[in-house]
């Protein structure tokens, strides 16, 4: 299976503060047999993908509209995407699901659309605590799961990314039984997309977390805010999976 290490800067940095990141971590990231990728404001893409050019590191966005163009203010279309060597597209992340309101057949459109046009999609998905604590936690991943891959013929070019809403900017990763369970659900419903995991991933737990069968990779927020702990966080993973 394929692995990826994916940093998700979310809503952070000015332009410079971006430039200046992604530099330090051209110089510290150097080679990994995972792919390594960074998804940043729209703001940032263009700038970034001339820093990233001659380096290992993708490019991705954060979110797009699964149109081309049109009368959609505020919006960012897949073509405009690309026409700045944007590789991936997080999908549903769990943001744009719960404060933006995005459901599963709004996104599964955004899926279609991101394959249409060569873009990989990270599709997120993840329960809130609330779905957990009434035991909900496996029909609503497989629920975005099914939705989000409706009417796809192939599902290889899809990345997933498991991201317990609880455990997303808290400082507290989901336990490893958790984790464990939820990706061997998940391998079990999807034969060929890597299943990454998201939620407190920092270098303290990182070489735990690459320990876990069927997390091909991960969806790192926070800690990829700094070159350093992001190099980290990569290291441990490698370290872990090829010695
Ligand atoms: P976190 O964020 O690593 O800060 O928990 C994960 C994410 O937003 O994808």
């Amino acid at each position: 299976m394929r692995n990826i290490i994916a940093a998700n800067w979310e809503m952070n940095f000015s332009i410079q503060e971006a430039e200046s990141t992604a530099k330090d971590m051209v110089k510290k990231i150097k080679k990994s047999p995972a792919d390594i990728l960074v998804c940043a404001s729209f703001v940032h893409l263009d700038r970034l993908s001339k820093i990233f050019k001659n380096s290992i590191i993708k490019l991705g966005a954060q979110n797009m509209h699964f149109e081309e163009k049109g009368a959609f203010t505020g919006e960012t279309s897949p073509v405009m995407l690309k026409s700045v060597n944007c590789e991936y597209v997080i999908l549903g992340h769990s943001e744009r699901r719960h404060i933006f309101k995005e459901d599963d057949g709004f996104i599964n459109k955004k899926v279609k659309s991101a394959l249409t046009h060569g873009l990989t999609p990270i599709l997120c998905v993840g329960e809130t605590l609330d779905e957990r604590n009434s035991g909900q936690a496996f029909d609503v991943v497989s629920r975005q799961i099914k939705k989000g891959f409706e009417s796809l013929l192939d599902t290889s070019d899809v990345i997933i990314a498991y991201e317990p809403v609880w455990a997303i900017g808290t400082g507290v990763a989901a336990d490893i039984e958790t984790i464990s369970e939820m990706h061997d659900f998940i391998r079990s419903m999807v034969k060929n997309s890597p299943i990454l995991y998201g939620g407190s991933v920092k270098p303290k737990n990182a070489e735990e977390l690459s320990q876990i069968e069927n997390v091909d990779g991960f969806l790192v927020g926070g800690a990829s805010l700094k070159a350093e702990d992001f190099k980290d966080i990569i290291e441990k993973f490698i370290k872990i999976r090829w010695g």
